[in-house]
């Protein structure tokens, strides 16, 4: 008998199936991301494939900014042809997400093989994400003007997600409900302030000895006076304190202002880069 896979719904159900899949399965595209893929069940635009009822393949296109949907995340039995599970994958995601009102849908290609299947499904290359790492070494903590750094709270959420608006285009902008994903999962979270409040903030994750700045921002009218340089000394001090010796970053190959400042505070490449793909889905028409 010939069971013809099906596209339905990913729901709490598939917890064990989904789970198996993403640990076993070698072909899984994760978004660098805050939630883990078995997070976000019950969240819009995840779907599963599935054959005599065994799920063999998911995709989860969740939103992040308005408007912004990511991949985040593809698996699919290696068993199964790759194409095949994508495009009855993404046709109904493609399809809902139209029928929704439309949305950037956005992915950072780690590997090879995802790379291939999204160029061949539209998907357009417009950025690069580039991995810089810091190694100890002694720098120049020399206090600019009216800036003070401090701890974040959880309070400051709010005022973080407004500087973190300001600053970035909505591909990379993470709302208020992310940041406080963000937030409970960093090692080393603090805010820079002037006079009016806050104005930047960097959020690092990390273990003993190798951290990771997950997030640097700085309001635009307060960039150019030096906020970016005091949250990375502060950051390399307490990182020092508490013997962590490296630091990575990614940013966007087209970012001169965080390239600069990075490169400025003694980060070098590494020579890892990612493509940033997108494929823009219009509004259905009525
Ligand atoms: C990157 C960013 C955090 C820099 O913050 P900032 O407070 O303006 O930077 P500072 O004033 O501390 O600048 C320190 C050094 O960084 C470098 N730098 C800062 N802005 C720069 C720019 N636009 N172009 C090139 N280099 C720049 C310079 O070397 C500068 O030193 P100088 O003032 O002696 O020339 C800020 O531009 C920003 O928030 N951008 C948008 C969000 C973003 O891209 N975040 C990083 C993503 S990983």
């Amino acid at each position: 008998m010939i069971i013809n896979p099906l596209v339905r719904p990913a729901n709490f159900k598939d917890h064990q199936q989904l789970s198996n899949l993403i640990f076993f399965e070698t072909r899984l595209h994760r978004h660098m991301d805050w939630r883990s893929p078995l997070e976000l069940l019950g969240a819009p635009f995840y779907w599963a494939l599935e054959e005599g009822g065994q799920v063999i393949a998911a995709l989860a296109c969740s939103p992040e900014a308005k408007g912004i949907n990511w991949v985040r995340m593809f698996v699919y039995a290696g068993r199964w042809d790759v194409d095949h599970a994508w495009n009855m994958l993404w046709a109904t995601t493609r399809e809902e997400i139209s029928r929704s009102g439309g949305a950037t849908v956005a992915a950072i290609a780690m590997h090879p093989w995802f790379q291939q299947v999204i160029a061949a499904s539209g998907f357009t290359n417009r950025q690069q994400i580039v991995m810089l790492e810091w190694r100890y070494q002694p720098w120049d903590g020399s206090e600019t003007n009216g800036i003070r750094i401090r701890k974040m709270t959880e309070a400051d959420l709010p005022e973080v997600e407004k500087t973190d608006a300001a600053s970035f285009t909505p591909l990379w902008q993470n709302p208020l409900d992310t940041l406080r994903k963000a937030f409970s999962q960093t090692l080393f979270a603090t805010v820079a302030e002037d006079e009016h409040g806050i104005v930047g903030y960097q959020l690092t994750t990390g273990g003993r000895t190798h951290a990771h700045l997950a997030r640097l921002a700085v309001h635009p009218s307060a960039q150019g006076r030096g906020a970016g340089r005091s949250l990375l000394n502060e950051l390399f001090a307490r990182l020092t304190q508490m013997g962590v010796s490296r630091l990575t970053v990614n940013t966007q190959s087209d970012n001169d202002a965080s390239l600069g400042l990075y490169q400025k505070m003694g980060f070098v490449r590494t020579g890892e880069r990612y493509p940033v793909y997108t494929f823009e889905i219009t509004p259905e028409e009525d």
